[in-house]
């Protein structure tokens, strides 16, 4: 039951904030810690969503709290162009110490995922000279004018809110549940690797000559938590250095220990050329980073990048907070055993549910895909929505993804205790009970 304070809460927002700012859920939030949320309705909830999937050490982490309230009581903001501070340039060294990219890295950073993925554009093109950009099917990468040119879904992401960016070509990802050649991956020869771009994409679709950048998410985020297969990044690498493309990885999703490795790109032995994070980066603050190879990241023109708020100090405070926490609590290794709970729990519940139809996931960033029934492949959105209102209703906030919205995705924090992880496991397992 909605308290009359939720109502009144939910009415004033109705009246006040457009419709179009979607919400999942009808809660308002009162606190948070760690995995547990506790709603102005006087109810507690697991936190399987994290703010999508930006609570990686949870919410209201005691060290990265500290770190914002002492930032915060020297000075909240400067403007980088203004005014230089160690902060920032702190955070941009950690950064390039850990992301792997091709060259000597450099990092600027911004505010948004969008906003990290736009200046990742920019500056590939600035550096090749050239103007195309390949993306893929599924992907998402924000929803500013460029980004939601580049982000696939059309029903909501474009609707009615086109002309989109020009200069945008979108490919096959290799969703080996879905493949898009009917393949299985036994016989598949990879034919969305190098000959697919080689003799389809860049025959019929656009000249390597003209193409800037290809940028993927290592694991589909939004579009489904689909993982790479092995040994695809090392052909799109090639490609690209074929043709003097460069390789971005939006990690905005992945990044920060969601794969259990600092990166998802960690587990494969290719680098990009650049690489975009956001979401986790900051401990629940708004920052963004664009790493990159320092060659291409300094082809820019001074005053060609930044922006007022870019890599705000407080924020900058809250990242580097974050990365020593991912140090002194041991967040890698605490990803890897919750990545092998989650998979094992998953993979009891596709013998027992017919509903799903596909487990799958890198480290912690594991998603279940929910079909109409046993052996079908058909996507079927409105049961998951009924189990997510079924795990609410049971104490459990847990997020869809996919463009069917037919695949539930686990962003609990990587520092959920083992208690709480085992107990909205098994709210899911009597979610799926209640919808079978
Ligand atoms: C992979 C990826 N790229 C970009 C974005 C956009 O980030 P933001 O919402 O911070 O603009 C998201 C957000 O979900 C994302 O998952």
């Amino acid at each position: 039951m909605m308290t009359d304070q939720t109502a009144d809460l939910i009415l004033r927002r109705q009246k006040s904030v457009p419709s179009a700012i979607a919400n999942m859920n009808p809660v308002f939030i009162e606190s948070g810690s760690n995995a547990n949320v506790r709603g102005l309705d006087g109810k507690t909830y697991i936190d399987f969503a994290s703010g999508i999937g930006v609570n990686n050490l949870g919410n209201t982490h005691p060290e990265v709290v500290r770190a914002i309230r002492d930032q915060a009581g020297k000075f909240v903001h400067a403007c980088f162009h203004v005014l230089m501070y160690e902060p920032y340039v702190a955070l941009a060294e950690k950064l390039n110490a850990l992301v792997p990219v091709t060259g000597t890295p450099k990092t600027m950073l911004a505010n948004s995922g969008a906003e990290a993925v736009e200046n990742a554009v920019k500056i590939a093109r600035s550096y090749t000279r050239k103007r195309a950009v390949i993306c893929f099917d599924n992907a998402f990468h924000g929803r500013t004018m460029l980004t939601m040119t580049m982000t696939s879904k059309i029903r909501p992401n474009k609707t009615d809110t086109g002309a989109w960016a020009p200069g945008i070509f979108r490919v096959h990802f290799p969703y080996c549940f879905r493949c898009p050649w009917n393949l299985t991956p036994d016989s598949c020869k990879m034919a969305c690797g190098e000959s697919y771009f080689e003799k389809y994409v860049f025959k019929f679709l656009v000249d390597p000559d003209d193409t800037a950048a290809i940028i993927l998410e290592p694991v589909q985020g939004e579009g489904g938590f689909i993982p790479v297969p092995p040994g695809y990044l090392e052909q799109l690498r090639a490609v690209c250095d074929r043709h003097h493309i460069v390789l971005i990885f939006d990690e905005i999703q992945s990044g920060f220990g969601r794969t259990s490795k600092m990166f998802a790109a960690d587990h494969f032995n290719v680098k990009p050329d650049i690489m975009t994070l956001a979401k986790s980066m900051g401990g629940g603050l708004p920052i963004s980073a664009v790493t990159g190879n320092g060659k291409i990241m300094d082809s820019v023109a001074a005053g060609g990048l930044g922006g007022t708020y870019g890599g705000n100090p407080v924020a900058c405070a809250a990242a580097l907070a974050v990365l020593d926490v991912f140090d002194t609590e041991d967040i890698l290794d605490r990803a890897v055993t919750l990545g092998e709970v989650i998979r094992e729990r998953f993979r009891a519940f596709k013998k027992q549910f017919d509903c799903i139809g596909d487990v799958r996931g890198l480290g912690a960033m594991q998603a279940i895909e929910i079909v109409k029934g046993a052996g079908s492949m058909e996507p079927d959105g409105e049961k998951a929505g009924r189990f997510i209102r079924a795990c609410r209703d049971r104490g459990l906030l847990i997020l869809a993804c996919g463009t069917f919205k037919n695949n539930i995705r686990m962003l609990m924090p990587l520092t959920i205790e083992p208690e709480m992880l085992e107990k909205g496991l098994d709210i899911m397992e009597q979610a799926f009970s209640d919808i079978s």
